[in-house]
């Protein structure tokens, strides 16, 4: 049997149209690659969008219906559908991420780290799944956006453009917006929902660390300014301000409390 190197692996995930499936093989290759047999070798691919099933239909984001009130069980199902398809796309990012910049000469950490994130995000994407079923309903049957998606594809040649926008911001968004996500379906009596939610905002401002951790370490190879740079990603990207309310607590936590400072 051939082994396939990591890239290899990665690039497999990506292409996996169904979703479980790709919770099974990102679980598996972490498995493989924890008793050493995966190797590093091999060179980086491009996939420039990540294999899926045909549902969800992905329209634009600003095609997406408007949720209201969290006290209907409609609404929670397309609360929890949303976030299971971003957790499918958080699969997709931490498998990009090994593959794609495997040219940095990146220390072993790195891809250790990513693979944690991706274990992460599979685990949270079947919880999701799972709660869904439980209010009887199933990931595919609504509509989802692939926005997150769109800034992996903006930010595919640079490592550094990558770490500002995908966890540092797009992640650290959905830390200042959860507690109020977990509080409404907490007042709407949906404990189930509560826990899942609460499990992934923990694990997040891991993934916002770990982003931040070789953010600063790609800075320092490149001899930039870590705070700078990234403001000035973001004014790239964006050309706003980041939006309010920010979880200052969570992102202290994650170690992104000194880049607020050098938004005006
Ligand atoms: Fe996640
Ligand atoms: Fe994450």
């Amino acid at each position: 049997m051939i082994n396939l190197s990591l890239s290899q692996n990665a690039e497999k995930i990506l292409k996996t149209h169904n979703p479980f499936r790709k919770c099974f093989f990102t679980f598996r290759t972490i498995d493989k690659w924890e008793k050493k047999h995966i190797s590093l070798i091999g060179k980086s691919f491009c996939i420039e969008t990540p294999c899926r099933l045909n549902k969800p239909i992905i329209l634009p984001p600003k095609l997406m219906p408007r949720r209201r009130g969290l006290n209907k069980i409609n609404a929670r199902i397309a609360l929890i559908h949303s976030l299971a398809h971003i957790e499918l796309n958080a699969i997709d990012l931490a498998w990009d991420i090994i593959a794609r910049y495997n040219h940095y000469n990146l220390p072993l950490k790195f891809y250790d780290d990513w693979m944690g994130v991706a274990k992460d995000e599979a685990i949270h994407f079947l919880m999701l799944s799972k709660r869904l079923q439980d209010m009887g309903a199933n990931y595919g049957d609504l509509d989802a956006h692939d926005g997150l998606w769109d800034a992996a594809k903006k930010t595919k040649k640079s490592l550094i453009d990558r770490l500002a926008i995908v966890p540092m911001y797009f992640e650290a968004r959905g830390l200042d917006v959860s507690p109020h996500m977990i509080e409404k379906l907490s007042k709407a009596n949906d404990h189930k929902s509560v826990k899942c939610l609460t499990r992934i905002y923990n694990d997040e401002i891991n993934h916002v660390k770990i982003g931040e951790f070789w953010f600063r370490w790609v800075c320092k190879k490149n001899k930039k300014n870590p705070e700078k740079t990234w403001q000035k990603t973001i004014n790239k990207f964006f050309k706003t301000e980041i939006e309010l309310p920010r979880n200052n607590k969570a992102r202290e936590k994650a170690n992104m409390s000194v880049y607020l400072s050098y938004i005006s």
